[in-house]
């Protein structure tokens, strides 16, 4: 029988009953039910299988029934390839950097990041110091509609996008402290294909909501089938016993609290006085003050004991109708009532629309030179209040103008972003010198009585620390002084880099007493001899150098690595843009497999 296949992107299931099998159509992503494809002719004999890199596979299998076990997941072509990524350095530019003359408040922040780059790369390069650290991440990819915008590439072929996103959010994910979430905008084309994607990187107990956003004010009546009202942002949290904080009351939700009898504990709303579920305390009748006598409809049950009715009536908090005569309510007091629960639905009135970040931007941005997609304030303001605190940090590593910087400076969050585009410069620079300046009067500046303050580090990635020489081989870059040197392999070894200004050997530590020494010297036996007596034995170093002379075990508290040759295999080097750009994706041919993802009768 012949799998059938649906075109690009679609899920696909596949049925397979004979022998001969054959597979029409190649999806380029897709729900694969089972990871391995069992061959079973017509007597139910197995024959062998087809793993998912498409070879067929005459190893014995255990059970048939093994296949039930594996789980639903969403497949696409290359989706087995992970980048080795350099854990780059960040250097910083002091003249891009900014901060404000003086304090404005206790709670004003400098020590923010905006990161001009690659954001797998910067993720990459945050991650040993920030790793379990943030509390929020908020990212606004690039939707993949295909469609052409002025600042960047939106129209990535769907396997990429998802790769590339996977690749991101595997180190977001390591970012998040445990009480850490990440809070995703996308559209239709590629949001139900990212819901999967996020079950598979935080697990599909960690999804906690599908926000609807409504972000267009009219509708248009170009649209060819719908006109699209909202965008979608998938909330997933790092652990499954997440919490988001209650939103504070507004004056529409406390609107609907009156008091129409002058109580003295304040406005009330009459609460339902049944209940449905069987409750043995619940059958009973009332007399109300005008002698009309209430029972619970057939059914239904009062919710609280006579006793407790009477007892909540003698306080007055008993409500019988403007005349007496109606049936009893409890009252709830607007008192008493916690801040509201987030609710799935958010409207362009509480937190913004797509024109009112056009306006925004225009502000910002007087002229023509504003950016096309950014989000409104309130609607980054609503994502921080349910998933921060004063002084969290909040990551944006699809930074656009800056508005998540913007909205967490404003709300006294600490803030990392990584943006790849020129906007960078001509856009959030800018921005957040106003917002540190307390000029930009816009946005939620007016609500948080924002007065200006703080700032921010401007950091860029350095270069590889490969480069290939004139013969094809790697070595040092020659971009790298020793102390980025040092900074940098302390980094891939995962060492902490702080060096000390005592002792020349240390320039990182892991722990209290494991060191790591960098050094582009060839290093003599007498030499190590020397930093070994030094370092004594209650210690340990880690020796990175060019050469040495000796037994590399010949002294106990010292380990020696020749670099680079130690760690020429760990990483791809000389690899600057994993960027969402697709013309800047390394023209890699296919892996064996990856076209004939399900076998060598794949029809492309
Ligand atoms: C939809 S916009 C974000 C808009 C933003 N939320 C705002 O309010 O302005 C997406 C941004 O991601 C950036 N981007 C795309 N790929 C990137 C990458 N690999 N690294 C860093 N930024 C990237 C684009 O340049 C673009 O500015």
């Amino acid at each position: 029988m012949d799998g059938v296949g649906i075109p690009l992107a679609g899920i696909r299931v596949v049925r397979f009953g004979g022998h001969n099998q054959r597979i029409v159509g190649m999806p380029l992503a897709g729900i694969l039910i089972q990871r391995q494809i069992y061959i079973v002719n017509n007597k139910g004999t197995r024959k062998g299988c087809i793993s998912n890199s498409g070879h067929p596979q005459g190893v014995p299998l255990r059970d048939i029934k093994m296949a039930k076990k594996q789980k639903l997941e969403l497949t696409w072509i290359g989706k087995e390839n992970r980048p080795k990524l350099e854990p780059r350095i960040l250097l910083e530019d002091p003249e891009k950097s900014y901060h404000a003359m003086h304090r404005v408040t206790d709670n004003d922040v400098f020590d923010n990041r905006l990161i001009f780059g690659d954001n797998l790369l910067a993720l990459k390069a945050l991650e040993q110091e920030f790793a379990g650290k943030v509390k929020c991440v908020f990212i606004d990819p690039p939707y993949n509609t295909g469609s052409a915008f002025t600042h960047y590439d939106d129209g990535l072929e769907h396997s990429i996008w998802l790769s590339l996103m996977r690749d991101r959010l595997e180190i977001i994910h390591n970012l998040l402290s445990e009480d850490g979430s990440l809070w995703i905008t996308v559209d239709d084309n590629e949001a139900h294909y990212l819901k999967v994607l996020c079950d598979e990187v935080f697990g599909r107990a960690c999804f906690v909501s599908n926000v609807i956003w409504e972000k267009a004010d009219s509708p248009r009546n170009s649209a060819r089938q719908f006109s699209t009202d909202h965008d979608h942002v998938l909330v997933y949290s790092k652990k499954t016993d997440w919490i988001p904080k209650r939103l504070a009351r507004t004056d529409e939700a406390n609107s609907i609290y009156k008091n129409p009898d002058n109580d003295p504990l304040g406005p009330w709303l009459p609460g339902d006085p049944y209940a449905n579920k069987p409750y043995s305390k619940g059958q009973y009748s009332v007399t109300g003050p005008t002698g009309r006598v209430f029972s619970p409809p057939p059914g239904r049950f009062w919710r609280i004991a006579e006793k407790k009715l009477w007892e909540l009536d003698k306080n007055g908090r008993v409500w019988w109708g403007p005349k007496g005569s109606a049936r009893p309510s409890i009252k709830r007091y607007l008192t008493e009532v916690g801040d509201l629960v987030p609710r799935t639905f958010w409207s362009k009135k509480d937190v913004g629309s797509n024109r009112t970040s056009k306006n925004e931007m225009r502000m910002l941005f007087p002229g023509d030179s504003s950016f096309d997609t950014p989000k409104p304030e309130r609607l980054i303001e609503r994502v921080l209040n349910i998933a921060t605190n004063l002084n969290d940090l909040v990551i944006d590593s699809f930074a656009g103008s800056g508005t998540t910087g913007a909205v967490a400076h404003k709300m006294g969050r600490r803030w990392i972003m990584v943006e790849l585009g020129e906007h960078c410069h001509t856009h959030i620079i800018p921005r957040m010198q106003q917002v540190i300046d307390g000029t930009d009067q816009g946005g939620i500046s007016k609500t948080v009585n924002w007065k200006g303050g703080g700032g921010f580090r401007y950091y860029h990635l350095a270069p590889s620390l490969m480069e290939k020489d004139k013969w094809d081989n790697w070595v040092i870059s020659k971009e790298y002084k020793s102390a980025m040197m040092a900074e940098a392999v302390c980094k891939l070894e995962g060492f902490v880099y702080a060096p000390s200004e005592t002792l020349y050997w240390q320039h990182g530590h892991s722990t209290e007493s494991d060191f790591i020494y960098v050094t582009t010297q060839n290093l003599s036996h007498e030499q190590l001899q020397q930093i070994s007596d030094e370092v004594g034995e209650s210690r340990s170093l880690l020796v990175c150098c060019s050469a040495f002379r000796g037994r590399a075990d010949a002294l106990p508290n010292l380990t020696i690595k020749k670099i680079p040759n130690a760690v020429l295999s760990r990483c791809e080097w000389g690899h600057d843009d994993y960027s969402l750009n697709v013309e800047n994706l390394p023209q890699k041919p296919p892996e064996p497999g990856q076209q004939a993802l399900f076998g060598e009768e794949v029809e492309s």
